[in-house]
């Protein structure tokens, strides 16, 4: 009676958080970027895109399919950039917009061929802005959300912030907070997801996900909640959280900084997996891309080789929201016409 009864109990545990694993795809002997790869992103074809390309701050890539140059801020060297969404503009256009966090602005990269972004203009600025740090956007109102932090050894509430920018690039303060850094909507809109972290004494003593009812058409939250604390989640409140993704099924996907792993969350708040990333030491942003968008792409410091930038993938069921949302708002790149 009471071996099965600990085996009943060993079983439903393994049960209720699943262990994944991802597998390398850029590795420290054959990656283009930085140890500050940040901001995992997808166009509509799927492919994956990340800044500190060649390790520069003010330069972004293509890391998936295949690894290329695709903007660099010559003019302005320091630029820091870090979040990447693509959206498509009012004509089904393919645009990305890059957070700059030192120059706390957003700025839009458009006019793309295979070489690149040939234009990059200013989106939205507002000296007030902490960073930002990641972006994330509501497609059908074309809204920009922007989380950033400034990072101290005891953080007070306005050590984070949030931020909207409308479709035309106006800037509003939309709350203050410990320090926020992921920052996500959910396939519906009608939530917005902050992580805000906290230190006390140079110790990290909280990590928590907030939801908040979102009106992305008016740029309003409302309702903040707390919709996943880490502490009691899996006792990781040191751990810092960083990038968040949606599925398509409203899922929520958690990069755990220090902890070299992913945190899957239901629509509920429920941990439902952890997905192991091997090979990277800081657990920093995720996207989903692949053809069918399915494709959980994980990036972040690779192990072997702090200066260099490694992504590993795990492939899931459910297709990323910003995939889909894509398919469903852009026309694609305008890819190069061949000329006669
Ligand atoms: C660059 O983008 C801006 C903002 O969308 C636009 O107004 C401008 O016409 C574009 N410039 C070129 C050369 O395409």
């Amino acid at each position: 009676m009471k071996i099965s009864f600990v085996f009943a109990s060993l079983f439903s545990a393994t049960l209720a958080v699943e262990t994944l694993k991802a597998t390398p795809v850029v590795t420290s002997s054959n990656s283009k970027f930085g140890g500050g790869i940040e901001g995992l992103a997808v166009d509509s074809a799927g492919s994956i895109f990340a800044v500190n390309f060649n390790g520069q701050l003010a330069a972004i890539g293509q890391a998936v399919p295949s690894q290329k140059l695709m903007y660099q801020d010559k003019a302005n060297p320091t630029s820091l950039f870090n979040g990447i969404r693509f959206s498509a503009d009012c004509s089904g256009n393919e645009q990305a917009f890059v957070a700059d966090a030192i120059n706390h602005r957003v700025v839009r990269l458009s006019d793309r061929t295979s070489a690149g972004f040939r234009n990059a203009t200013v989106f939205c600025q507002d000296p007030g802005m902490l960073q930002p740090n990641d972006i994330a956007i509501a497609p059908s109102s074309g809204r920009v959300f922007l989380s950033g932090m400034n990072y101290q050894a005891t953080t007070k509430v306005g050590d984070g912030d949030l931020w909207t920018c409308d479709k035309n690039g106006k800037a509003t303060k939309l709350g203050q907070f410990q320090r926020t850094n992921g920052i996500e909507v959910s396939p519906d809109e009608k939530t917005l997801y902050l992580s805000e972290s906290t230190n006390k004494g140079g110790a990290v003593i909280s990590n928590i996900i907030y939801a908040f009812d979102l009106n992305s058409k008016a740029g309003q939250i409302s309702n903040k909640r707390v919709f996943a604390d880490f502490g009691k989640l899996d006792k990781s409140a040191a751990i810092d959280i960083d990038g968040m993704r949606t599925d398509t099924q409203g899922n929520l996907y958690v990069a755990r900084n220090g902890n070299g792993k992913v945190a899957k969350l239901s629509p509920s708040g429920k941990l439902l997996a952890y997905i192991n990333v091997p090979g990277i030491m800081s657990v920093g942003n995720l996207e989903f891309g692949g053809k069918s968008g399915t494709d959980l792409y994980i990036g972040g410091k690779c192990e072997k080789d702090a200066k260099k930038g490694c992504v590993s993938v795990y492939k899931g069921k459910a297709a990323g929201r910003a995939f889909n949302d894509l398919q469903h708002h852009s026309k694609g790149s305008a890819a190069p016409t061949a000329s006669a």
